[in-house]
């Protein structure tokens, strides 16, 4: 997701570092414009240093090779404009372009919400009011201003929102227009733990980061989203609903529950690396080394997939194969076997990608189709195969 930032001059453009900031934990990518103004508020450079140089703040400078605009507009998935000063809207109500923001705003085709920030006197002069009125007829979003102290020493009406609300704002615009608005999605994600005795387990080195990211893309383009994880170190992405979990068995009852209820997943994304098998037998207490000990007999784990795809309750059941070898045909027969729409697969054991990287290399297996995605950020896959997902929703609904 990449948001441009427009910042116009006004006092509240101070709190441009920390808007970046907020999108950026929430995994967004930033990029900005600043008009002439902004940039005597706030130092572009800091902003460059936050986004990795991608700051638009002079239309003439000589790296602007005069299309420098059209792809910031081009490649953004949604301008936000805050802090918005009364010139700035006026200069977007009445089509300028002789600034980065203005002429970005009107290169962008993407969605466009705007924080107006100014001293109250100014926000509720006709003027404004009209710009403001003008721009929502034309469908795009322009948020109040909260009510407060303002730096003029004023109290009223005119505060920027902080950063957090603008993030919330702006992902709730997204949402509403995303492909799986108002639908449910129940992923596992991470390892399970399976114990031997108090101190000691049997477990996998997945990270549960594919599921997390799976997670993100999910909720970006507007689902409800349940994540239930087993024992990870990533926090649960702000806005989805975190359900941590140790073992197989845990991990099985909460989804389980999940799919009894009155409303139950229009999708389940099996992406947790659950433990095939238990101790059959649990040691309450700590084994002794010097106790004889030369099995550990085991007995099956509740396959959670099978069992959703089994239930008939979840229109769409997805699962992940990580294979060392025949990876498609593997995909394949687990497709058939568990009544999946989809199998996400990918070849473990080969460096730099699968288990605990950052990257991955995966083929979308269906029934008509194998489509090979080249190696990319486990982020990037999350956003395809979100897309895969709501094409496969779309033709069940
Ligand atoms: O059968 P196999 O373990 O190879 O299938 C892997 C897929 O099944 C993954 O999507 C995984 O999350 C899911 N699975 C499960 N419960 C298990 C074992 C695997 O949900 N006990």
């Amino acid at each position: 997701m990449i948001v441009l930032l427009g910042i116009s001059g006004g006092i509240a453009a101070y709190k441009a570092p920390e808007i970046v900031r907020a999108f950026q934990r929430r995994t967004y990518q930033v990029a900005c414009a600043l008009t002439p103004d902004a940039a005597r508020f706030v130092s572009p450079m800091v902003l460059r240093t936050l986004t990795g140089g991608q700051v638009l703040d002079d239309l003439f400078a000589a790296e602007e090779t005069g299309i420098g605009h059209i792809t910031f507009a081009d490649r953004a998935d949604v301008m936000v404009v805050a802090p918005a000063t009364a010139q700035t809207i006026a200069r977007l109500a009445h089509g300028f372009a002789d600034e980065p923001v203005s002429l970005s705003f009107l290169a962008a085709t993407c969605p466009r919400i705007i924080f107006p920030a100014m001293n109250s006197n100014m926000w509720q002069q006709a003027p404004v009011q009209q710009n403001v009125a003008l721009l929502r007829e034309r469908g795009h979003t322009v948020i109040d201003p909260d009510s407060g102290e303002l730096a003029c020493g004023w109290t009223g009406p005119g505060r920027l929102p902080d950063p957090e609300r603008i993030v919330r704002e702006v992902a709730a615009l997204l949402a509403g227009s995303g492909r799986l608005s108002g639908r449910r999605v129940l992923i596992t994600a991470g390892p399970t733990r399976e114990f031997i005795d108090p101190v000691r387990f049997l477990s996998n080195p997945s990270t549960g980061k594919m599921g997390f990211a799976l997670a993100e893309a999910a909720r970006d383009a507007g689902a409800q989203v349940v994540l239930v994880h087993g024992p990870v170190t990533m926090s649960p992405p702000d806005g989805v609903e975190a359900v941590a979990v140790v073992s197989a068995e845990d991990m099985s009852a909460a989804v389980e529950r999940r799919i009894l209820e009155d409303e139950p997943p229009d999708v389940f994304i099996g992406a947790a690396a659950v433990a095939d098998y238990t101790p059959a037998d649990r040691s309450p207490s700590k084994l002794k080394k010097d106790q004889p000990l030369d099995a550990i007999p085991l007995q099956r784990t509740p396959d959670i997939l099978a069992t959703v795809s089994a239930s008939g309750r979840v229109p769409v059941c997805i699962g992940f194969a990580a294979e060392t070898n025949d990876v498609i045909d593997n995909a394949r027969e687990k497709l058939s076997r568990k009544g999946l729409a989809l199998v996400i697969a990918n070849q473990v054991g080969t460096a730099d990608a699968g288990f605990a990287h950052d990257h991955n290399e995966v083929h979308l297996v269906s029934k008509d189709s194998v489509v090979s995605l080249p190696r990319a950020s486990k982020a990037d896959l999350a956003r395809t195969i979100i897309s895969t997902i709501a094409d496969l929703v779309d033709n069940v609904a």
